[in-house]
């Protein structure tokens, strides 16, 4: 049952955030509201919000290393360790960019993913679990590629990569426009993984809203992207007028916008807003994650915690000395007679 609560009231708050702008811009003419001073106010909240986590977290004392349990740490001498264990288990900086760069560019530990499973009932068997990971890379490096390509509305001239980008991404021209692949492969990315939550019985158990708000967030973005660039065929030049105006600080609103894209707009801004307060910030997270960004070098360094301070403490020996007589009574074994 509460999957469907969960569902339910996820999708009506992204069905909600569509239709409040629509009524804002097409009922109640707010364009400025809907394209400049909404957006302005979540791109704050975005900064602020991320700046104010990142900030937490550094504040955050992490006075001992966390070995991470994989891989052979750094030991005697004649303890071999593989390069994997290097990775795994980083003994210097360097091993600890390595594994960070993997970690950030290749979802490493996502690819190493195992699945429970029950045998025929009589054994635990851990199985490889590699959907979860190519889903993973399919959404990120597309979500990656979109949001690259948007930099042509923010940028003038536009800088060279984003022509090279939607040269390759356009590389089938078999519409007009120029149907990008990244845009629809994200759909698909987004769609995979909100179906992997709704019919794997384990995950459907630890979903929640705020794990399936963003997917149809997400989704809600595509949808609108899409209907904006091949549907409704928005106006691109006046848009463009309005994002330059956004970016130089001399916000205009050009006639001629279509609804469609005051709503993906709204969507985007929300979607940023919502951004540093939820699960979303792993993005910048990761960088402080502990198990990610120290060495272990516990057996090489002595690490000591750096605001121990004198804590008076009652010794064994003294204990032992205050009820000496007591515990013999009592037949316990003493140290001292
Ligand atoms: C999280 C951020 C965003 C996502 C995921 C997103 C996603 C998309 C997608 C998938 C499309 C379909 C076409 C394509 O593949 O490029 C699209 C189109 C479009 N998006 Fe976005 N978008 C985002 C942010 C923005 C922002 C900030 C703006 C402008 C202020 C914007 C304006 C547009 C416009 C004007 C189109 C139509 C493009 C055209 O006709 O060439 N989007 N968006």
């Amino acid at each position: 049952m509460h999957i469907i609560i969960s569902l339910t009231v996820s999708f009506l708050a992204v069905f909600g955030l569509v239709v409040i702008a629509f009524v804002g811009v097409w009922g109640a003419h707010l364009e400025w509201l809907f394209g400049v001073v909404i957006p302005y106010l979540a791109a704050i909240t975005f900064f602020v919000g991320i700046v104010y986590r990142v900030i937490q977290w550094g504040k955050s004392p992490v006075p001992f290393r966390i070995p991470s349990t994989c891989g052979q740490q750094k030991t005697l001498p004649w303890i071999k360790r593989s390069y994997v264990d290097k990775l795994d288990n980083p003994f210097t900086t360097g091993g600890v960019v390595c594994r960070m760069i993997l970690e950030v560019l290749c979802f490493r530990s996502l690819f190493r993913n195992t699945r429970l499973e029950f045998g025929d009932g009589k054994e635990i068997k851990y199985k490889s679990a590699k959907w979860l990971w190519l889903g993973a890379m399919a959404f990120h490096y597309t979500f990656l590629v979109v949001i690259l390509r948007h930099l042509r509305f923010f940028t003038e001239p536009m800088p060279f990569f984003v022509k090279i980008i939607e040269n390759v991404d356009g590389f089938f021209q078999f519409f007009l426009p120029t149907v990008y692949q990244s845009g629809l492969l994200l759909g698909a990315a987004v769609t995979f993984l909100l179906l992997r939550r709704i019919i794997d019985g384990k995950l459907r158990y630890i979903s929640l809203p705020a794990d399936y708000f963003p997917l149809f967030m997400i989704l809600g973005l595509v949808t609108t992207g899409v209907l904006t660039r091949y549907v409704f065929k928005a106006d691109v030049v006046s848009i463009k007028e309005l994002t330059m105006g956004l970016v130089a600080f001399h916000p205009v609103i050009p006639e001629g916008i279509s609804v469609i894209f005051y709503i993906h707009l709204f969507l985007v801004s929300v979607f940023f807003a919502y951004f540093p307060f939820s699960k979303l910030t792993h993005m910048a997270g990761v960088f402080l994650s502990p198990t990610r960004n120290v060495s272990n070098n516990t057996r090489v360094v002595r690490h000591i915690n750096p605001w121990n301070y004198p804590v008076k403490v009652h010794t064994y020996e003294a204990y032992e000395d205050e009820f000496r007589e007591k515990m013999k009574d009592a037949g316990l074994p003493v140290d001292k007679e």
